[in-house]
Parts: structure tokens; C-alpha cells; sequence
């Protein structure tokens, strides 16, 4: 049986979508997730939402416990996870307000915990990872988003910088070097802890500034963030919702 869970990014603290909403605090071996789960119905079908950033939105990225909200939607039965993140867009078409299904990731970050294969596990899991997103679930993405007629990109590499801190203008042209499109903070190691649980794992990225050096601005500024964050997040907001039911129905 499918179980989806949407993991909620900068300026996606909740899903209005979801009724009869219920919390649930899940112990995981990895200490605390960013937030008790929510759990709500849609259709009658359960689906779960878990905000990375915790509820007051205060956990840095590179503060997020990856593991532990991976493993605790796991053990709440989550089969496919649709995760919304904010991105700065580097290559032309991946411009501000703009929805993204990346295909391919290029990980930058460190010092991150990686893995379920730390030294309490008896195996070390060499997972495949040669595409690292469900192709199932970015087909139903792509498939939502031209029926509701939305802007969006179906290919695009992300490239997973380590944060919080913005990029250099340098260290940009050195990710368009490296065929990265769309730059985020979060998008690693979640998609690879997912795929190490067998879980199905495909982003939804919104594009909520030119990344540095890229586009008119000098400099990247809060309130240019914050101004594409909310137009756009609407979007992917109903976005969502409208691609939930055909997921449910795989
Ligand atoms: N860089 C990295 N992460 C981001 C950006 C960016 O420009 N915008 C939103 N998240």
C-alpha cells in the first residue's frame, strides 16, 4: 500500500490540503526529527508532513537530523516522499518562481551524517544511485503540472551546497561548470538516505532567487527570497495537493 509524505521546506510550513490533522512524536535511534510528525487524510488516504526546518523554522540545514526524520517517516510506513525545496536558480530557464523536478544531484555538502551505514550497523549498504529521484513521482509531478498549467522545468541537476551561508559568484560558476542548474542546502543527504530505506524520493524545488552572480541583483538579498517564496510557493502548495490523489492511485 502507498503512503506518501511530504517533506516541507523553507516557506512550506504545513499543507492546508490535509484534514483531521493529528501530531506524532516518533523516537527514532537517531535522536529527535525537526518536528512531531502531522498526520492528516486526504481522500481518507493518510498522508504525512513533516516540515525539515522544524515548526519555528529554526533548524539551520546543516542542523537538520536527515536521519532521524528519514527513519521515523519510515517506520510511519511513508512508501513515497515528495520533498519541497527552495533553490537559487543557475542556468537560464531556471528562473525565479519557477517549479523544478531536478533528475540529477551533485552533493557538495559535508560533515553531514550521510548514512545508515554508521558503525552500529552490521552492513555497510552500497546503494545505487545512478538516478538519484523516483521516476514514478516526478512523472506524476510533471504530468499535475501541465494540467494545471504551471511554469516548470522536468530536468535539471541540483547541486546540494553545504550552507548556511549564500554561495560566492566563483563558487557558482564553478557548479554551472559542473552542470549543476538549480543550487539548495537540503536536497542531500535526504534523497540519499531515502533511497538507502528503499523509500520512493523525488523533489519539488521552487526557485526563489537568481543564485549568486547570476541574474540583474548584485547582491541576493532576504527580501527578493522572501518576495518569490511567496508567490511561488503557492504553487507548489496546490501543486501538491493536485498530484497526491494520482500518487495514491499508483
Ligand atoms: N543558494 C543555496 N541555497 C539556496 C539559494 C541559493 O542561492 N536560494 C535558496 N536556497
Amino acid at each position: 500500500m502507498i503512503k506518501v509524505a511530504i517533506i516541507g521546506g523553507t516557506g512550506l510550513d504545513q499543507l492546508s490540503a490535509l484534514e483531521n490533522l493529528r501530531t506524532e512524536q516518533v523516537d527514532t535511534p537517531y535522536g529527535k526529527t525537526s518536528n512531531a510528525l502531522n498526520i492528516g487524510s486526504l481522500n481518507g488516504n493518510e498522508v504525512i508532513f513533516l516540515p525539515r526546518h522544524g515548526e519555528h523554522h529554526d533548524i539551520a540545514p546543516h542542523n537538520i537530523n536527515y536521519r532521524a526524520n528519514l527513519w521515523a517517516l519510515k517506520e510511519q510506513g511513508a512508501t513515497h516522499i515528495i520533498a519541497v525545496n527552495a533553490v537559487g536558480g543557475i542556468t537560464e530557464k531556471m528562473s525565479p518562481e519557477k517549479i523544478i523536478f531536478p533528475d540529477q544531484i551533485i552533493d557538495y555538502t559535508h560533515s553531514r551524517e550521510h548514512t545508515f551505514s554508521d558503525e552500529n550497523a552490521d552492513t555497510v549498504l552500497h546503494i545505487d544511485f545512478t538516478q538519484p529521484y523516483s521516476s514514478l513521482i516526478r512523472g506524476v509531478l510533471r504530468s499535475t503540472a501541465v494540467d494545471m498549467a504551471i511554469d516548470f522545468e522536468g530536468e535539471a541537476v541540483y547541486g546540494a551546497a553545504q550552507g548556511p551561508r549564500l554561495e560566492t559568484a566563483a563558487e557558482i560558476n564553478r557548479m554551472q561548470q559542473d552542470g549543476c542548474d538549480i543550487v539548495g542546502m537540503t536536497g542531500m543527504p535526504e534523497a540519499s538516505l531515502a533511497r538507502e530505506l528503499g523509500i520512493e524520493y523525488a523533489c519539488c524545488a521552487l526557485v526563489v532567487n537568481w543564485a549568486a552572480g547570476k541574474g540583474e541583483n548584485k547582491y541576493i538579498t532576504m527580501d527578493i527570497i522572501e518576495q518569490h517564496m511567496q508567490n511561488g510557493m503557492v504553487h507548489a502548495s496546490k501543486l501538491i495537493s493536485n498530484a497526491l490523489p494520482e500518487l495514491l492511485n499508483l
